[in-house]
């Protein structure tokens, strides 16, 4: 079983990737750090405990930073959504409270503790990931891997033409997280843009799953809303569940290798780029995916839930 935190902005695609590590038999979730991005990161904290409460499998939540490292923060992203993050479903109060340690503290310990065997992976701004490496830097020797749901290669932004939203909320962050010397997997719009989920997969996950499946139909239907808005298709992509998903079905992706660095200001601020000829560590960057079977894990697996 793979050891895996999610650093989490909750979040539609979110909730989809955090049941997913829950239900999924190859993955042991060990904690969830909570950042700001899709909501708040009050917000974030109480829906990150909430989905574990929901989907029975109540590991530690650590609360994770207010703001980006350098810049000031950005606007959450309630039209994308919903104002308590899971689109129009009302406000919930989880039963329990997060740790009391800051999501920088439970990473390093947990990453300390284990040493080479805990794959991070983010699906928000890596902010968290950033303060963990300034508070300790030998954490990025024993960390097993890191995964970035974030950036785009050759695909464009998705708040701005050239930034995806997880880059360009802390793009300080995300450079120095490139820089680190860790063994980093970028799963970016270069390959979550050529993967949907449909409004019948959903009701399909409803029928089979009626507690998770169901909570993810209600949630599901707001991002369906924003993307007919905004994209012109009828379902949503499927970003941050393929983040997880790469980790423990890696043969799934197809990558080539990078060095990479973030555009830290001006017009093209949070932009990811290839920083050929300096001396930063090759990113597995994920290029292909094979949508089929990506699809097939993620909807078999909750379909196998309650
Ligand atoms: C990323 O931004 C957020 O809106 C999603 O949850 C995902 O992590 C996609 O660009
Ligand atoms: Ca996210």
């Amino acid at each position: 079983m793979q050891k895996i935190i999610i650093d989490t902005d909750p979040g539609i695609d979110d909730a989809m990737a955090v049941l997913f590590a829950c239900l999924s038999p190859g993955i042991e979730l060990v904690g969830l750090t909570s950042i700001f991005g899709n909501v708040t990161t009050d917000i974030a904290t109480r829906n990150a405990k909430v989905l574990v409460e929901m989907a029975k499998c109540d590991v530690p939540v650590a609360r994770g930073a207010d703001a980006p490292v350098q810049q000031e923060a950005k606007p959450v992203a309630w039209d994308v959504h919903g104002r308590e993050g899971f689109g129009d479903v009302a406000a919930i109060t989880p039963a329990g409270e997060p740790v009391d340690e800051t999501a920088a503290e439970f990473i390093c310990r947990t990453v300390s503790d284990n040493p080479g065997e805990v794959a991070l992976c983010t699906v928000g701004p890596l902010t968290n990931l950033a303060r963990a490496l300034e508070m300790d830097p030998s954490i990025a020797g024993k960390v097993k891997s890191v995964t970035v749901m974030g950036g785009s290669l050759d695909a464009g932004g998705n708040i701005t033409p050239s930034s995806e939203a997880n880059i360009w909320q802390d793009p300080h962050a995300a450079d120095m997280v490139f820089a680190a010397g860790w063994d980093v997997t970028l799963v970016g719009l270069d390959v979550t843009h050529q993967i949907k989920c449909t409004p019948e997969d959903f009701a399909g996950l409803a029928a089979k799953a009626p507690v998770l499946g169901g909570f993810l139909n209600e949630a599901v239907q707001y991002y369906f809303e924003f993307h007919r808005r905004v994209d012109g298709f009828n379902g949503c992509y499927m970003h941050d569940p393929s983040a997880v998903i790469s980790i423990v079905q890696p043969d799934l992706f197809a990558v080539e290798h990078e060095p990479l660095r973030v555009i830290v200001e001006g017009e093209e601020i949070g932009r990811t780029v290839r920083a050929a000829g300096s001396d930063r560590p090759a990113t597995s960057v994920c290029k292909q995916i094979d949508v089929d079977a990506v699809r097939k894990v993620f909807l078999e697996t909750i379909s196998n839930g309650f």
